[in-house]
């Protein structure tokens, strides 16, 4: 099964591969299809976003296509930033003008009221003869917590799951590595941000590595039911 996947990020094409090659599926790079489209990520939920991303991939290069779309929700301010955690103190924000933002927005808070999670969804638009065996799929997920279906013009047409890590926001930044919000983001479960796990333990409990095996679960058995 080829899919292609809808990201330039380098770092995020060796976090996929690594997970989805292994199991035989036939990656693609974006880099590959010259002049393929820029999303605009303007959905009300990340699984809109990343639908619209895969759908619109799909469409360009008559493949399966996936992409994802994260945000990082605090309690204490209403799930904010959410959908719009890349551009949270502006749209040319810097991660370190997001981090900035908020630590200001949360500066008072107690650390029993700093919970967050980060929640990453991904989407997989299938090609016809896939989308047909994802029919069969739906009953089976209806009581799924974390893996779903999509319909498109009353048609089931892709595979949605979802990975959440919960955690909470520190009072200063903490660590070195990683992007984004991560040195203001603590696992709960190992009292360490982001940012001071080395990449390979960071990867082994993101939000994306969840979501991601959750997909590949699904993905399996429609190449199961495909006779693959
Ligand atoms: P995207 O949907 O993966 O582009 O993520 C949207 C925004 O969420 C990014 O611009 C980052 O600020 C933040 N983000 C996503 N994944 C992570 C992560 O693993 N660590 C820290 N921040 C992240």
């Amino acid at each position: 099964m080829e899919i292609v996947l809808a990201t330039h990020n380098p770092d995020k094409l060796r976090e996929i591969s690594d997970i989805l090659s292994p199991v035989g599926f036939d990656l693609r790079a974006l880099d590959e299809f010259d002049g393929a489209p820029e999303a605009v990520e303007d959905g009300r939920t990340l699984e809109e976003n990343a639908l619209k991303k895969a759908r619109a991939i799909r469409v360009f290069t008559g493949l399966s296509a996936l992409a994802d779309d994260t945000g990082l929700e605090v309690d204490a301010l209403g799930g904010a930033p959410g959908v719009f955690s890349s551009r949270y103190a502006g749209e040319s924000a810097s991660y370190e003008d997001n981090c900035r933002k908020l630590l200001d927005e949360l500066s008072g808070i107690s650390d029993e009221m700093r919970t967050a999670r980060f929640r990453c969804v991904i989407a997989v638009a299938l090609v016809k003869e896939y989308a047909e065996s994802a029919r069969h799929l739906a009953e089976a997920l209806s009581k799924s917590p974390h893996s779903t279906v999509s319909s498109n013009g009353g048609r089931i047409d892709a595979l949605v799951t979802e990975g959440i890590v919960e955690g909470r926001i520190t009072t200063s930044p903490r660590g070195k590595s990683g992007f984004g919000y991560d040195p203001v983001f603590e696992v709960l479960r190992l009292g360490l941000t982001f940012a001071e796990m080395g990449s390979a333990e960071k990867n082994r409990s993101s939000h994306r590595y969840r979501a991601l095996i959750e997909m590949r679960e699904l993905l399996i058995r429609l190449r199961q039911d495909m006779g693959g």
